[in-house]
């Protein structure tokens, strides 16, 4: 049999010329279209399922699939050269040669690791998010990534669900903004370009709403939850131009996410016009069996192709069952043709076909540069949220003669990467006793572990203590280790874990000053810390300027702005507990017979959008105009912010909004915008919002969106509580 290796190298020699003329040409629709059809034309069926398959390793099954043509993408294959190798397989050693689509999970960096999208969303700065995926592709580009799983725009009401790490948080304005920054950031305003990878929006959908924050399990909510706070970052994303999609593996009121016909088709494709492809999470359309929706893989596949799903990320389903339900008459070939189409028609605006490799030498040049670190550093310091700050014991004077640096996370130089790590190393993390080393001289520090992250041993507590009788200030630094949070990693309780908060206990009745910096992938329920000790950091897992931006924080060489994407809960009892809740019947009061629980506060510990400075701002004159929404297509809301303080400082002024009265229950407060604004001391800004009618409507109980005249309230502030009140008509 003539060696198809060479026939398949010829046949692209010999399209060459065509192929690069096409190259230079704008990709416009009919030119892809016709290249689609010309390549499918040749394609036989085996070849067509081949691309709608994904396959996790380079092993040597999957190396034979891809000499087959039997495959279509490859995912963990990461730098040049490896991805160069397996991509030459593809192009040489097939029949037609077509290029395979190189995904990884490049999360929050590729080699240089950014905060965890929790601490991204911290920032409340989709700038600043947009540039750390900028870098993100660029480096991932330069090794040989052509497509992230990425980002991950599910919205995290439960903080017992240990993926909230790698969300915005809990709301879905914010979850939006977010969206579309990082869609921008990786791809770009051309995602074909040599330093752009393609983005897939995931998990879709509503995968942060497992019951009880157990990962992968039950999503059971009204279409009405669905869609006003599930689905707009997933619309964001895509209207930002994301150009795939991933299905979850969740069960969503009892139809599985990745053979969901309403979601993956019906909302996504006819209601969005989602033009690209969507690709299965992991073992999700196997997984289907163990759903009790398919009794055989084959069924599983059928419906998972029938639903939306157009690639399956290596449960090997597709590959070994289409081809037969075709045969059989389950599938028509077109059902395999649609998802080809889309399959392909993104491989040609990537230009695969035209620059299916890349140059190691680029890859050496571009990960880890010293612009990469320096952005690094400036996300990172706007990422951290100053929790409380009593007596302004922070920042800390570079003049102190002695200061206690305690914690088992003080040196940890692993878990500020994170729970997705992709090629981040722990050598390049600075920790956060490196970076006050920066500050301050060496023999001026006193280190001591004092516990471990998970053990209840206390032996080290009395060394601890030591330092900090010593000390003019103990620095603290607890929290949780990167495996604690991420997937498959559900906490039943979000308490420091081990015997770090009998460590903080023991420190604090030193007497001497305390600050705790808290390094964690989750709200944690922090209520004796919160109520003692003076000076809180929340720096959740901050990447590799780790230490430099918590350094620059304390002693005041940077002075934080960041406020909380996601509600502190004084209990694990009171979840779920967010900001954007109904008012209830019976709004919690004094009064015995009202929401409320018997042995705690219905309050958060620390509530969404709270975030504190050194110094303080003042707001006032709210202003609406017009007054009321009479024919205006908008109303204007602003107020004048005002820097009180000595020093320069950031602050995120953000604006909510409740519809008072409507046909459905409406939330006290909705986020609406935000702007993180720089002042100078003294400074003072008119900071306005526009408000589109439009942004004020919800899914009425038929599902339509509804924009319903009425009284409105507006809150100008900077947190979800309090803040100056106002409020408009809309008329008609
Ligand atoms: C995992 C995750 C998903 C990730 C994928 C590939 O199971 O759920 O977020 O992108 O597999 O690693």
């Amino acid at each position: 049999m003539m060696k198809v290796v060479k026939l398949g190298g010829l046949i692209w020699l010999l399209l060459l010329p065509l192929t690069l003329a096409i190259a230079g040409a704008p990709q416009d629709n009919s030119r892809i279209e016709a290249r689609i059809d010309t390549l499918m034309a040749k394609m036989t069926l085996a070849e067509k399922i081949g691309q709608l398959a994904q396959y996790r390793d380079i092993s040597d099954e999957n190396l034979a699939l891809i000499r087959a043509g039997k495959a279509g993408s490859i995912l963990s294959v990461r730098g040049a050269q490896a991805t160069n190798h397996v991509q030459k397989v593809a192009i040489e050693e097939s029949r037609l040669g077509i290029p395979l689509l190189i995904g990884n999970d490049v999360i929050h960096g590729y080699r240089t690791i950014f905060p965890i999208p929790l601490a991204l969303a911290s920032s409340w700065a989709p700038e600043w998010v947009q540039k750390s995926a900028t870098v993100a592709a660029q480096e991932a580009a330069a090794s040989g990534t052509h497509w992230t799983f990425a980002p991950m725009v599910d919205i995290a009401r439960d903080p017992r669900w240990g993926r909230i790490a790698e969300c915005a948080g809990e709301d879905p304005h914010l979850g939006s903004v977010m969206a579309r920054a990082y869609v921008q950031g990786f791809q770009g305003e051309d995602f074909s370009a040599s330093t752009a990878v393609i983005a897939c929006a995931k998990h879709y959908v509503a995968y942060g709403a497992a019951t009880a924050g157990r990962d992968y399990n039950t999503v059971d909510i009204s279409e009405q939850t669905l869609r006003e706070i599930y689905l707009p970052p997933f619309q964001a994303a895509i209207d930002a131009g994301a150009i795939t999609i991933m299905s979850a593996f969740n069960c969503l009121n009892g139809v599985p996410a990745s053979a969901n016909y309403f979601t993956l088709t019906q909302i996504l494709r006819q209601e969005w016009g989602f033009g690209g492809f969507v690709v299965s999470d992991w073992n999700s359309v196997g997984e289907l069996l163990n759903h009790g929706v398919a009794v055989s893989y084959s069924e599983a596949g059928k419906k998972a192709l029938l639903a939306g799903v157009d690639m399956d990320m290596g449960s090997h389903v597709y590959n070994q069952n289409l081809a037969d339900l075709v045969t059989n008459g389950e599938l028509a070939v077109a059902d395999i043709d649609q998802s080809v189409r889309r399959i392909l028609r993104v491989k040609i605006r990537k230009r695969l076909f035209e620059q299916p490799y890349v140059e190691p030498e680029r890859e050496a040049a571009t990960v880890l540069s010293a612009e990469n670190l320096a952005i690094a550093l400036q996300v990172a310091r706007r990422s951290i949220v100053l929790l409380k700050n009593d007596n302004h014991l922070l920042p800390l004077s570079k003049k102190l003669k002695s200061l206690a640096v305690i914690g088992p996370l003080a040196a940890d130089r692993y878990t500020p990467l994170g729970s997705w790590v992709c090629e981040g190393r722990a050598e390049d993390v600075i920790s956060v006793l490196a970076g006050i080393k920066q500050k301050i001289a060496d023999k001026k520090i006193l280190s001591v572990q004092g516990c471990d992250i998970a053990g209840k041993q206390t032996d080290g507590f009395a060394a601890a203590v030591a330092a900090a009788q010593r000390a003019e200030v103990a620095v603290l630094v607890v929290g949780e280790s990167a495996n604690l949070s991420g997937e498959a990693a559900s906490r039943t309780s979000l308490d420091l874990p081990g015997g770090q908060e009998g460590l903080i206990k023991a420190v604090y009745a030193t007497g001497t000053p305390t600050v705790v910096v808290l390094m964690n992938g989750r709200p944690l329920t922090i209520n004796w810390t919160a109520e003692h000790v003076p000076a809180i950091l929340e720096i959740w897992q901050l990447g590799d300027q780790c230490g430099n931006a918590v350094a620059d924080v304390l002693f005041g060489d940077y002075n934080p702005g960041g406020k909380l994407p996601v509600t502190f809960p004084r209990s694990v009892g009171q979840i779920p507990l967010y900001y954007n809740h109904l008012n209830t019947g019976r709004p919690p009061a004094a009064d015995k017979f009202t929401s409320k629980y018997i042995d705690l506060p219905v309050t958060p510990l620390f509530s969404f959008g709270c975030g504190l400075s050194y110094t303080q701002f003042d707001y006032r004159d709210l202003q609406i105009t017009p007054a009321d929404f009479g024919d205006s297509a908008a109303i204007i809301a602003s107020a004048v912010v005002q820097n009180t303080g000595d020093r320069s400082g950031d602050e995120v002024v953000q604006l909510y909004v409740q519809d008072v009265i409507a046909s459905l229950s409406r939330p006290v407060k909705e986020l609406k915008g935000f702007q993180r604004i720089t002042l100078a001391a003294g400074d003072k800004q008119r900071v306005e919002f526009r408000l589109n009618r439009n942004d004020l409507g919800f899914y009425d109980k038929d599902i339509k969106y509804v924009v319903e005249p009425g009284l409105f309230k507006v809150w100008i502030g900077g947190n979800s509580e309090g803040g100056l009140e106002g409020s408009f008509e809309i008329r008609n």
